[in-house]
């Protein structure tokens, strides 16, 4: 596996462009499930968990073209684009072993369902980060007409007569992927949808323009209540993924964290609420211009501040590992609660070793600031955890290498790259003691199993 080797200290000055957004990219993939047009995504970005959700999608029998530089050295070239189109759905079976690389693969249910009438999807299984079940989805599908079996680490799913049946369906804790699951279920179904107790995410909004660009009727994207008016079948459409949030939000920490002054092309401001008005608290300086985002802390001793998760337009969740490590060195003690997964601490023990004053209990952690950290060796664990450890190892004394680096892959776009052009001291170094072709997938040479976003 490849590490990150960080030298600390250095304020971060320059631009970096933000990537279309992961969370937005994954569901629109599935979305060109629902029809036998093609589905044009653009501003695509560059991600593990990209590719592997193609690999599923072209095992169901979606055929994917990409075009666009492929892995180039300027970090600035902006994301590809692919062309998606499920002619016919071969098989309505998303295996196990491909599940399990990417939790988010449980996004094709719905499609499957709706267009196809049938499907068999692997459980998903826990991740670090939680057990992530998926009862909403499988309950909200039942509530459409489903009729829903589990045997054999399988969810099969059945729709009467081939096709599901519009209702009201009440989500009982919001959830990003069943409302998202739902949404792309209710657009082929008959008659109307209501959800209600939708998520409100960006995500979810830019899911619902593509959709209503296929052709389907979708009001209320943004609010809890959402109203899908099914039709037989939905078309071709062109559509361009949101810029990253939660991308932006980490780049943003990274200017704060070091010191420094980013300008973020793309960041999207208007969906960065909560972490704008918390970096200003902590006493960094936000301004959103024509020219993109720009975040500065020059000479800026950070102060503490309490944070609370929760769904949008509240805290992010995908921003508590990063904030935590600003924290570390802000001035004061800042407390910090976590809402939504019931194990998104794992960042602690490695902030712990590299110097941070930390104290966890339940979903509560107490940060107290130091005035350093120190470079260490540290572990990555899941996709923010990773990032709250570069942001640390950015602003730390001394060399701090990351290892598990496939965790960082899945999310962020040309990291190394990105942060080099801007003046961090970071490069990435290649897995040593392989022999050649003895190379193991991410994760597997420690019994790892890949945390799955
Ligand atoms: C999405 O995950 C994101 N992933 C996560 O980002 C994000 O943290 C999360 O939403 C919350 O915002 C993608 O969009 C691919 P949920 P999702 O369903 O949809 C519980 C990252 O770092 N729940 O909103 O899986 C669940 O356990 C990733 O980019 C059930 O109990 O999250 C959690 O406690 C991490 N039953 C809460 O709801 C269900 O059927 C919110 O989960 C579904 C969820």
């Amino acid at each position: 596996m490849d590490s990150l080797v960080i030298q600390g200290g250095f304020a971060l000055k320059g631009t970096i462009r933000i990537s279309g957004a992961k969370n937005a990219a994954l569901p629109l993939m599935c979305a060109s499930l629902l029809s036998d047009q093609p589905l044009e995504l653009s501003n695509l970005p560059r991600l593990a968990d990209i590719a592997t959700l193609g690999g599923v999608l072209e095992h169901l029998g979606v055929s994917i073209t990409v075009d666009g530089a492929e892995d180039g050295e300027d970090p600035r070239a902006v994301g590809r684009t692919a062309i998606l189109q499920a002619s016919d759905v071969s098989t309505a079976t998303a295996p196990y072993d491909m599940v399990r690389k990417m939790r988010a693969s449980i996004l094709v249910l719905g499609p499957l369902v709706a267009r196809h009438g049938h499907a068999r999807v692997s459980l998903p299984g826990g991740c670090a980060i939680g057990n992530r079940p998926i009862d909403l989805h499988l309950k909200g599908l039942a509530d459409l007409g489903a009729e829903i079996e589990l045997a054999e680490g399988y969810v099969e799913a059945r729709a009467p007569g081939g096709r599901l049946t519009g209702g009201r369906v009440r989500i009982p804790t919001v959830s990003v992927g069943a409302t998202e699951n739902l949404m792309m279920a209710a657009a082929l179904a008959r008659g109307e949808t209501v959800i209600e107790n939708a998520a409100r995410e960006p995500e979810i909004v830019d899911l619902a323009c593509c959709l209503t660009s296929m052709g389907a009727t979708i009001e209320g994207a943004g609010t809890d209540s959402l109203h899908i008016q099914g039709c037989e079948s939905l078309g071709a459409a062109k559509h361009r993924v949101i810029a990253d949030r939660i991308e932006a939000g980490s780049y943003a920490v990274a200017a704060a964290i070091t010191g420094g002054e980013l300008t973020l092309e793309d960041a999207p401001a208007e969906a960065m609420g909560a972490v704008l008005d918390a970096l200003v608290q902590a006493g960094a300086e936000v301004e959103a211009g024509e020219s993109g985002l720009r975040i500065s802390a020059r000479g800026v001793k950070l102060a503490g501040l309490d944070i609370r998760t929760d769904p949008y337009p509240g805290f992010p969740t995908d921003m508590q590992a990063q904030f935590m490590a600003m924290l570390v060195l802000a001035g004061g003690a800042s407390v910090i609660t976590e809402t939504i997964f019931e194990n998104r601490f794992m960042h602690v023990p490695e902030l712990t070793r590299m110097g941070a004053d930390i104290n966890v209990t339940g979903s509560s952690a107490t940060v107290r600031g130091v005035d350093a950290l120190k470079g260490a060796p540290v572990m990555a664990t899941d996709l923010r955890a990773s990032m709250s450890l570069v942001l640390a190892g950015l602003a730390a004394k001394g060399e701090t290498v990351i290892n598990r680096l496939y965790h960082l892959d899945r999310g962020y776009e040309r990291l190394e790259k990105k942060l080099q052009a801007v003046g961090a001291n970071i490069e990435r170094r290649p897995a040593e003691g392989l022999g050649k072709g003895l190379g193991e997938g991410p994760g597997e040479s420690e019994g790892e199993t890949q945390e799955q976003a």
